[in-house]
Protein backbone atom coordinates (compact mmCIF):
# COMPACT_ATOMS: atom_id res chain seq x y z
CA UNK A 1 0.00 0.00 0.00
CA UNK A 2 3.19 1.85 -0.22
CA UNK A 3 2.51 4.95 -3.02
CA UNK A 4 4.71 4.15 -6.34
CA UNK A 5 6.42 7.48 -7.49
CA UNK A 6 5.63 8.56 -11.01
CA UNK A 7 6.98 11.07 -12.76
CA UNK A 8 4.82 13.37 -15.16
CA UNK A 9 5.86 13.13 -18.60
CA UNK A 10 3.14 14.92 -20.62
CA UNK A 11 0.15 17.63 -19.57
CA UNK A 12 -2.43 17.85 -22.11
CA UNK A 13 -5.01 21.29 -21.50
CA UNK A 14 -8.29 19.48 -22.86
CA UNK A 15 -10.85 22.38 -21.25
CA UNK A 16 -10.36 25.50 -19.22
CA UNK A 17 -10.68 23.78 -16.13
CA UNK A 18 -9.73 20.13 -17.24
CA UNK A 19 -5.71 18.69 -17.88
CA UNK A 20 -4.51 15.00 -18.91
CA UNK A 21 -1.35 14.25 -17.33
CA UNK A 22 0.34 11.08 -18.73
CA UNK A 23 2.90 9.35 -16.08
CA UNK A 24 5.84 7.13 -16.40
CA UNK A 25 3.88 4.09 -15.06
CA UNK A 26 1.00 2.08 -16.61
CA UNK A 27 -1.18 0.08 -13.71
CA UNK A 28 -2.40 -2.90 -14.32
CA UNK A 29 -5.83 -1.74 -14.36
CA UNK A 30 -9.50 -2.29 -15.99
CA UNK A 31 -12.04 0.37 -17.15
CA UNK A 32 -13.31 2.18 -14.43
CA UNK A 33 -10.70 1.41 -11.39
CA UNK A 34 -8.95 4.13 -9.98
CA UNK A 35 -5.94 5.24 -8.16
CA UNK A 36 -5.45 7.23 -5.27
CA UNK A 37 -3.36 10.18 -6.11
CA UNK A 38 -1.07 11.64 -3.45
CA UNK A 39 -0.10 15.29 -4.10
CA UNK A 40 3.05 15.31 -1.63
CA UNK A 41 2.62 17.85 1.15
CA UNK A 42 -0.97 18.39 -0.11
CA UNK A 43 -3.34 15.46 -0.08
CA UNK A 44 -4.58 11.91 -1.49
CA UNK A 45 -6.82 11.92 -3.73
CA UNK A 46 -8.82 9.24 -5.90
CA UNK A 47 -8.77 9.85 -9.79
CA UNK A 48 -9.66 7.17 -12.31
CA UNK A 49 -7.66 6.29 -14.88
CA UNK A 50 -8.89 7.27 -18.42
CA UNK A 51 -5.66 6.61 -19.89
CA UNK A 52 -3.25 3.18 -19.43
CA UNK A 53 -0.64 5.62 -17.97
CA UNK A 54 -2.89 8.64 -17.05
CA UNK A 55 -5.49 10.41 -15.43
CA UNK A 56 -7.34 13.80 -16.19
CA UNK A 57 -8.15 16.16 -13.91
CA UNK A 58 -11.09 18.96 -12.89
CA UNK A 59 -9.55 21.69 -10.93
CA UNK A 60 -12.27 22.07 -8.10
CA UNK A 61 -10.18 22.36 -5.00
CA UNK A 62 -7.01 22.67 -3.34
CA UNK A 63 -5.57 18.91 -4.33
CA UNK A 64 -7.09 18.93 -8.54
CA UNK A 65 -5.59 22.52 -8.60
CA UNK A 66 -2.11 21.42 -7.39
CA UNK A 67 -2.50 18.51 -9.78
CA UNK A 68 -3.52 20.74 -12.44
CA UNK A 69 -0.78 23.06 -12.41
CA UNK A 70 1.73 19.97 -12.50
CA UNK A 71 4.61 19.86 -15.39
CA UNK A 72 6.90 17.29 -17.06
CA UNK A 73 9.37 16.15 -14.17
CA UNK A 74 7.02 17.03 -11.40
CA UNK A 75 6.27 13.54 -9.36
CA UNK A 76 3.06 11.83 -7.43
CA UNK A 77 2.41 9.17 -5.54
CA UNK A 78 0.24 6.30 -6.47
CA UNK A 79 -1.65 3.81 -4.97
CA UNK A 80 -3.62 1.02 -6.46
CA UNK A 81 -5.23 0.54 -8.59
CA UNK A 82 -8.54 -0.20 -6.51
CA UNK A 83 -12.10 -0.93 -6.75
CA UNK A 84 -14.24 -2.68 -9.27
CA UNK A 85 -14.28 -1.29 -12.27
CA UNK A 86 -17.03 -1.79 -15.32
CA UNK A 87 -18.10 -5.24 -16.27
CA UNK A 88 -17.89 -5.40 -19.66
CA UNK A 89 -21.45 -6.87 -21.45
CA UNK A 90 -23.93 -6.25 -23.99
CA UNK A 91 -23.96 -6.14 -27.54
CA UNK A 92 -26.18 -2.15 -28.71
CA UNK A 93 -24.22 -0.20 -25.59
CA UNK A 94 -24.94 3.63 -24.69
CA UNK A 95 -22.37 4.97 -23.14
CA UNK A 96 -23.42 8.79 -21.18
CA UNK A 97 -21.04 10.86 -19.92
CA UNK A 98 -21.31 14.35 -18.03
CA UNK A 99 -18.26 16.27 -17.81
CA UNK A 100 -15.15 15.20 -16.37
CA UNK A 101 -17.55 11.88 -15.68
CA UNK A 102 -15.63 11.41 -19.90
CA UNK A 103 -12.31 10.21 -17.74
CA UNK A 104 -13.08 6.65 -16.48
CA UNK A 105 -15.56 5.89 -19.73
CA UNK A 106 -12.93 6.67 -22.33
CA UNK A 107 -10.77 3.29 -21.49
CA UNK A 108 -14.13 1.65 -21.82
CA UNK A 109 -14.85 2.74 -24.88
CA UNK A 110 -11.99 1.81 -26.58
CA UNK A 111 -12.01 -1.96 -24.92
CA UNK A 112 -15.70 -1.92 -26.13
CA UNK A 113 -14.53 -1.20 -29.47
CA UNK A 114 -11.67 -3.45 -29.55
CA UNK A 115 -14.86 -6.03 -28.83
CA UNK A 116 -16.36 -5.00 -31.46
CA UNK A 117 -19.53 -3.80 -29.89
CA UNK A 118 -21.68 -1.31 -31.44
CA UNK A 119 -21.43 2.36 -28.93
CA UNK A 120 -23.58 5.16 -28.90
CA UNK A 121 -21.74 7.57 -26.56
CA UNK A 122 -23.87 10.71 -25.35
CA UNK A 123 -21.44 13.61 -24.32
CA UNK A 124 -22.60 16.28 -21.94
CA UNK A 125 -20.99 19.52 -20.78
CA UNK A 126 -22.18 22.96 -19.63
CA UNK A 127 -20.66 24.62 -23.16
CA UNK A 128 -18.77 23.44 -25.78
CA UNK A 129 -15.72 24.56 -24.04
CA UNK A 130 -16.15 21.82 -21.47
CA UNK A 131 -16.27 18.90 -23.44
CA UNK A 132 -14.38 16.32 -22.95
CA UNK A 133 -12.49 13.87 -25.62
CA UNK A 134 -15.72 14.00 -27.95
CA UNK A 135 -12.71 13.28 -30.64
CA UNK A 136 -11.13 10.68 -29.12
CA UNK A 137 -15.14 9.08 -28.52
CA UNK A 138 -15.55 9.58 -31.66
CA UNK A 139 -12.90 6.81 -32.97
CA UNK A 140 -15.51 4.35 -30.80
CA UNK A 141 -18.59 4.72 -31.81
CA UNK A 142 -21.41 6.93 -33.20
CA UNK A 143 -21.17 10.72 -30.67
CA UNK A 144 -23.81 12.94 -30.10
CA UNK A 145 -23.31 16.07 -27.63
CA UNK A 146 -25.13 18.27 -25.32
CA UNK A 147 -24.39 21.50 -24.07
CA UNK A 148 -26.10 23.25 -20.80
CA UNK A 149 -26.11 26.45 -22.96
CA UNK A 150 -26.35 25.09 -26.11
CA UNK A 151 -23.07 26.08 -27.59
CA UNK A 152 -22.44 22.91 -29.12
CA UNK A 153 -25.00 19.85 -30.13
CA UNK A 154 -28.43 19.65 -28.20
CA UNK A 155 -29.65 22.46 -26.34
CA UNK A 156 -29.96 21.14 -22.61
CA UNK A 157 -29.61 18.22 -20.31
CA UNK A 158 -28.12 14.57 -21.70
CA UNK A 159 -31.98 13.08 -20.31
CA UNK A 160 -33.28 15.26 -23.66
CA UNK A 161 -30.52 13.74 -25.57
CA UNK A 162 -31.60 10.25 -24.28
CA UNK A 163 -35.08 10.63 -25.07
CA UNK A 164 -34.49 10.85 -28.98
CA UNK A 165 -33.44 7.43 -28.88
CA UNK A 166 -35.19 4.36 -28.22
CA UNK A 167 -33.58 3.14 -24.81
CA UNK A 168 -35.08 -0.53 -25.58
CA UNK A 169 -32.35 -0.77 -28.37
CA UNK A 170 -29.75 -0.97 -26.04
CA UNK A 171 -28.46 -3.83 -23.82
CA UNK A 172 -26.33 -2.01 -21.67
CA UNK A 173 -25.83 1.75 -20.27
CA UNK A 174 -22.87 2.82 -18.60
CA UNK A 175 -22.81 6.56 -16.68
CA UNK A 176 -20.42 8.68 -14.53
CA UNK A 177 -20.84 12.49 -14.65
CA UNK A 178 -22.34 15.16 -12.07
CA UNK A 179 -24.73 13.47 -9.40
CA UNK A 180 -27.49 14.83 -10.52
CA UNK A 181 -27.21 14.14 -13.92
CA UNK A 182 -26.43 10.55 -12.95
CA UNK A 183 -30.22 10.30 -10.64
CA UNK A 184 -31.68 11.97 -13.78
CA UNK A 185 -30.78 9.06 -15.90
CA UNK A 186 -31.03 6.59 -13.19
CA UNK A 187 -34.84 8.02 -13.35
CA UNK A 188 -35.27 7.72 -16.54
CA UNK A 189 -34.02 4.20 -17.17
CA UNK A 190 -36.00 3.04 -14.32
CA UNK A 191 -39.71 4.77 -16.28
CA UNK A 192 -38.58 2.25 -18.94
CA UNK A 193 -37.50 -0.53 -16.37
CA UNK A 194 -33.82 -0.54 -17.87
CA UNK A 195 -32.01 0.09 -14.49
CA UNK A 196 -30.95 -3.60 -14.17
CA UNK A 197 -28.67 -3.08 -17.38
CA UNK A 198 -27.23 0.09 -15.85
CA UNK A 199 -23.53 1.05 -14.58
CA UNK A 200 -23.01 4.31 -12.70
CA UNK A 201 -19.55 5.09 -11.52
CA UNK A 202 -20.03 7.10 -7.90
CA UNK A 203 -17.62 9.93 -6.86
CA UNK A 204 -17.88 10.28 -2.92
CA UNK A 205 -15.18 11.46 -0.66
CA UNK A 206 -12.72 8.68 -0.15
CA UNK A 207 -10.17 8.68 2.97
CA UNK A 208 -8.40 5.08 2.49
CA UNK A 209 -9.66 4.30 -0.81
CA UNK A 210 -9.59 0.40 0.09
CA UNK A 211 -12.84 -0.12 2.70
CA UNK A 212 -11.20 0.46 5.76
CA UNK A 213 -12.22 3.94 7.30
CA UNK A 214 -15.97 3.69 6.08
CA UNK A 215 -16.11 7.64 5.07
CA UNK A 216 -17.33 6.52 1.70
CA UNK A 217 -20.92 4.48 2.64
CA UNK A 218 -23.78 4.95 0.77
CA UNK A 219 -27.01 5.01 2.70
CA UNK A 220 -29.19 2.43 3.34
CA UNK A 221 -26.69 -0.38 1.84
CA UNK A 222 -23.73 0.60 3.54
CA UNK A 223 -21.58 -0.40 0.52
CA UNK A 224 -18.20 1.04 0.45
CA UNK A 225 -17.79 3.45 -3.04
CA UNK A 226 -14.30 2.46 -2.83
CA UNK A 227 -14.29 -0.95 -2.28
CA UNK A 228 -17.67 -2.42 -3.13
CA UNK A 229 -17.67 0.21 -6.00
CA UNK A 230 -16.85 2.76 -7.79
CA UNK A 231 -19.56 1.10 -10.16
CA UNK A 232 -22.38 0.06 -8.95
CA UNK A 233 -25.61 -1.41 -11.20
CA UNK A 234 -28.82 1.08 -11.51
CA UNK A 235 -31.15 -0.88 -9.25
CA UNK A 236 -28.69 -0.68 -6.38
CA UNK A 237 -28.46 2.78 -6.51
CA UNK A 238 -32.41 3.34 -7.23
CA UNK A 239 -33.38 4.05 -3.87
CA UNK A 240 -29.54 5.33 -2.43
CA UNK A 241 -28.96 8.23 -1.72
CA UNK A 242 -27.80 8.96 -4.89
CA UNK A 243 -28.62 12.87 -5.87
CA UNK A 244 -29.62 13.59 -2.84
CA UNK A 245 -26.99 14.11 -0.29
CA UNK A 246 -23.07 12.76 0.38
CA UNK A 247 -21.01 13.08 3.11
CA UNK A 248 -18.28 15.97 3.66
CA UNK A 249 -14.58 15.30 5.18
CA UNK A 250 -16.10 15.13 9.05
CA UNK A 251 -18.85 12.54 7.88
CA UNK A 252 -21.77 15.42 7.60
CA UNK A 253 -24.55 15.13 5.34
CA UNK A 254 -24.59 17.86 2.24
CA UNK A 255 -27.52 18.08 0.66
CA UNK A 256 -26.86 18.23 -3.44
C1 LIG B 1 -13.53 6.73 -7.69
C2 LIG B 1 -13.37 8.19 -7.98
C3 LIG B 1 -12.84 8.59 -9.19
C4 LIG B 1 -12.67 9.95 -9.46
N1 LIG B 1 -12.16 10.30 -10.67
C5 LIG B 1 -11.96 11.59 -10.96
C6 LIG B 1 -11.41 11.96 -12.22
O1 LIG B 1 -11.09 11.12 -13.07
N2 LIG B 1 -11.21 13.28 -12.45
C7 LIG B 1 -11.55 14.24 -11.52
O2 LIG B 1 -11.32 15.43 -11.80
N3 LIG B 1 -12.10 13.92 -10.35
C8 LIG B 1 -12.31 12.63 -10.03
N4 LIG B 1 -12.84 12.29 -8.82
C9 LIG B 1 -13.21 13.36 -7.86
C10 LIG B 1 -11.95 13.88 -7.17
O3 LIG B 1 -11.44 12.86 -6.31
C11 LIG B 1 -12.28 15.14 -6.34
O4 LIG B 1 -12.64 16.18 -7.21
C12 LIG B 1 -11.08 15.57 -5.53
O5 LIG B 1 -10.89 14.67 -4.45
C13 LIG B 1 -11.27 16.97 -4.98
O6 LIG B 1 -10.17 17.28 -4.15
P1 LIG B 1 -9.70 18.80 -3.98
O7 LIG B 1 -8.79 18.87 -2.81
O8 LIG B 1 -9.20 19.34 -5.27
O9 LIG B 1 -11.03 19.56 -3.67
P2 LIG B 1 -11.77 19.72 -2.27
O10 LIG B 1 -11.37 21.04 -1.71
O11 LIG B 1 -11.60 18.50 -1.43
O12 LIG B 1 -13.27 19.76 -2.76
C14 LIG B 1 -13.73 20.70 -3.72
C15 LIG B 1 -15.16 20.35 -4.06
O13 LIG B 1 -15.25 19.04 -4.61
C16 LIG B 1 -16.09 18.19 -3.80
N5 LIG B 1 -15.42 16.89 -3.67
C17 LIG B 1 -14.36 16.56 -2.88
N6 LIG B 1 -14.02 15.29 -3.02
C18 LIG B 1 -14.87 14.75 -3.91
C19 LIG B 1 -15.06 13.48 -4.48
N7 LIG B 1 -14.26 12.44 -4.16
N8 LIG B 1 -16.03 13.33 -5.39
C20 LIG B 1 -16.82 14.36 -5.73
N9 LIG B 1 -16.72 15.59 -5.24
C21 LIG B 1 -15.76 15.78 -4.34
C22 LIG B 1 -16.18 18.88 -2.46
O14 LIG B 1 -17.44 18.59 -1.85
C23 LIG B 1 -16.09 20.34 -2.84
O15 LIG B 1 -17.31 20.84 -3.24
C24 LIG B 1 -13.03 10.94 -8.50
C25 LIG B 1 -13.57 10.54 -7.28
C26 LIG B 1 -13.73 9.18 -7.02
C27 LIG B 1 -14.28 8.77 -5.70
S1 LIG C 1 -12.56 5.59 1.64
FE1 LIG C 1 -12.26 4.41 3.45
S2 LIG C 1 -13.81 2.89 3.33
FE2 LIG C 1 -13.93 3.94 1.44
Amino acid sequence: MIPVNAIIKEVIKETPTISTLKFDIKPDAIPGQFVMVWIRGVDEIPMALSHPNGITVQNVGDASETLSNMEPGDSIGLRGPFGNGFELSGQRIMIIAGGVGAAPLLPLAHQLRLKGTKISILLGAKTSKELLFEEQFSRSGEINVATDDGSKGYHGVITGLMDTYDLNSFDMFYVCGPEMMMRAVLDMLHTNSLESISQFSLHRYFKCGIGVCGSCTIDPSGLRVCKDGPVFCGNILLNSELGKYHRDVTGKKIMF
